[in-house]
């Protein structure tokens, strides 16, 4: 038994923050920005609209799209680092706002910009376990809310929106390998400034030392490459898409550079909006699923690097 994916959806909030709407309120400017990340927008939350509302339209487009009915679904899964309360997880919020009445397992997974690969190789897992049929797999969030916007040098990566993926049982690959890892070591590099059992005063904010961490995930990306190449047996050419977390046009460069691919087979999203952490990946596939760029038969890498350190890498053949 294995799986596929047979639908993608994607949400982003109405409100578009431009990076020279960002440039009035602190000391950048939009050719900074575009230059440094490749960002030129990012998608704001009303105040109004949380993780889980997001997560639900993101599911509804893949839902339909995938040709399937809410209460098929047998599993649900959201990756986020944003949910909406500490409990109940996020993932039972959104099984409640699409009535879904059949009682299926539903919860969190929290691996930040590495989330979506994750929740989509535990759902993959699940299936080919024989312990569910039809996955719903979320990446959502809301960092704009544990942004600091007063910090020019971070405020500028951070946008919110959802990605959702239907996964499906199926006899022939699909998912053909999922790479997971973790180093726990790098709190200081990557965080937010309190939580709850830590507590922290004040508002929750994320941190970063960035120059750092682009070296770290660039050279983190080139061995995840590697390793799924090597561990399915195949060649940087059999690769057709690669489908990479959206962070930075330059860390994305790095990555396809290392597969000796050609910027016209890689889906960068990251200028439309910003780093979206879990939903970054799905966003970015659902949108070259939607414009026809990716198509039956072909091989697709996606992978994502981010905070705890946490990376990974899904290796899949669409089907
Ligand atoms: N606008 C203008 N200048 C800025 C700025 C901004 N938004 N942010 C920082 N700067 C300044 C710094 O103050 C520094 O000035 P100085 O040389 O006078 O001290 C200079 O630009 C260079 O700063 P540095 O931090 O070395 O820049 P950088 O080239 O590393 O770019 C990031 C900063 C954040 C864009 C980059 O490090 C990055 O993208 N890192 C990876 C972050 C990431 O993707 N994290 C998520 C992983 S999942």
């Amino acid at each position: 038994m294995y799986a596929k994916i047979s639908g993608t959806g994607g949400y982003l909030p109405e409100r578009i923050m431009s990076n020279q709407e960002l440039a009035a309120t602190v000391d950048t400017s939009d050719e900074w920005i575009t230059e440094r990340t490749g960002i030129r927008q990012r998608h704001l939350a009303a105040e109004n609209q949380t993780t889980s509302d997001l997560a639900t339209m993101a599911a509804r487009q893949a839902i339909e799209a995938a040709g399937v009915s809410a209460n098929d679904i047998d599993l649900i899964i959201i990756a986020t680092t944003t949910p909406d309360l500490v409990f109940p997880s996020t993932a039972c919020l959104v099984q409640a706002k699409l009535e879904i009445t059949n009682g299926c397992p539903a919860f969190d997974v929290q691996a930040v910009c590495s989330g979506f690969v994750y929740a989509l190789s535990i759902a993959n897992n699940f299936i080919r376990a024989g312990q569910a049929r039809c996955a719903l797999v979320i990446g959502a969030e809301t960092l704009s809310r544990i942004t600091d916007w007063t910090d020019r040098s971070n405020c500028i990566l951070w946008g919110d929106g959802a990605g959702a993926v239907i996964l499906t049982a199926t006899e022939t690959p699909g998912i053909i390998a999922t790479h997971l890892h973790a180093d726990g070591r790098h709190k200081d590099l990557l965080h937010v400034s309190g939580g709850v059992s830590a507590g922290g005063e004040g508002a929750h904010v994320m941190k970063m030392e960035g120059n750092a961490v682009f070296r770290v995930a660039v050279k983190t990306l080139d061995a995840i490459v590697d390793e799924t190449l090597a561990a399915n047996g195949m060649q940087k050419s059999d690769v057709d898409w690669l489908v990479p977390h959206q962070a930075n046009i330059r860390i994305i460069q790095a990555t396809a550079k290392k597969l000796g691919m050609s910027m016209d087979n890689v889906v960068v999203t990251v200028d439309k909006h910003a780093n979206t952490s879990a939903a970054s990946v799905p966003l970015a596939l659902d949108t070259a699923v939607r414009d026809g760029r990716i198509k039956t038969g072909d091989v697709v890498l996606m992978e994502a690097f981010g905070g705890g350190f946490t990376w990974g890498s899904v290796l899949m053949k669409w089907a």
